[in-house]
């Protein structure tokens, strides 16, 4: 496991890009899930400001790791806000788009895109391998949409589950921990003093918190994981 800290969210951005370069300079495709929330519009706002014509985006195929059960044009959907922040201001072909329909019925669409997995993604021992899969982290502790509350989704045997949200009660299609841990790359992005707590146990104690917190069950097969911190996130690791 690598951290990276950095003093402003534009050099994490800029680290976290090069990241991606690395991985597309090595292959011919490469297939990457993408999260929600904040840290992650920010990526695609310097994207769609920096990066427009340095990235092949021919060559990037984008998956989601989670996706709220909303239509695609509601401000929750997690397409919406990639689409508004990334997908509409780079030249990428609709066909290296596959998002999670949020309007279809949970448990249906969880299987549907548990099939499109399985033909869109290499797989490693017969699971889906993504190339990339991007995180965020909850203040409580949650990645993807696997929350504490509902913690024994992370070990489904289903590529994708349906969760539900502890608080507003909305349903969630996510990726399971099988899918998590099998990719070939797996990054946070984590910013904000909010997480500073969760940040420190989850980095400091895994063991003992891999029970409590699913962000602490992310442990992916390869040994490709990578913190990115900004220094408010990062502020109690060394205490
Ligand atoms: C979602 C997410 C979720 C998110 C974290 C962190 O759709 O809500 O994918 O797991 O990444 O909640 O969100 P912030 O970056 O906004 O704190």
């Amino acid at each position: 496991m690598e951290i990276r800290v950095f003093d402003n969210l534009t050099s994490l951005n800029e680290s976290f890009t090069a990241y991606l370069k690395e991985i597309l300079a090595d292959r011919e495709r490469i297939t990457v899930a993408l999260s929600g929330g904040s840290t992650p519009k920010s990526l695609f706002d310097y994207w769609a400001k920096n990066h427009k014509n340095d990235i092949d985006w021919n060559r990037v195929f984008f998956f989601w790791g989670d996706e709220r059960c909303v239509p695609p044009t509601d401000e929750q959907s997690n397409y919406n806000m990639t689409r508004g922040h990334l997908l509409n201001h780079v030249v990428i072909p609709e066909r290296n788009v596959f998002r999670i329909k949020g309007e279809n019925e949970p448990a249906a669409e969880a299987e549907r895109y548990s099939t499109l997995l399985q033909m869109e993604v290499d797989k490693t021992d017969g699971i889906p391998s993504f190339d990339l899969i991007i995180l965020g982290m909850g203040d409580d502790g949650h990645t993807a949409s696997i929350f504490p509350q509902e913690i024994e989704l992370w070990k489904s045997e289903s590529f994708c589950v349906v969760a539900t949200h502890p608080e507003t009660g909305q349903k969630r299609v996510s990726l399971s921990g099988k899918v998590i841990n099998h990719a070939q790359h797996v990054v946070f992005l984590v910013t904000g003093t909010t997480k500073a707590e969760k940040v420190k146990k989850i980095i400091g104690s895994r063991k003992e918190v891999k029970s409590i917190y699913p962000a602490a069950k992310v442990k992916p097969i390869s040994g490709n994981l990578v913190w990115f911190l900004d220094e408010e996130a990062a502020k109690l690791l060394k205490a």
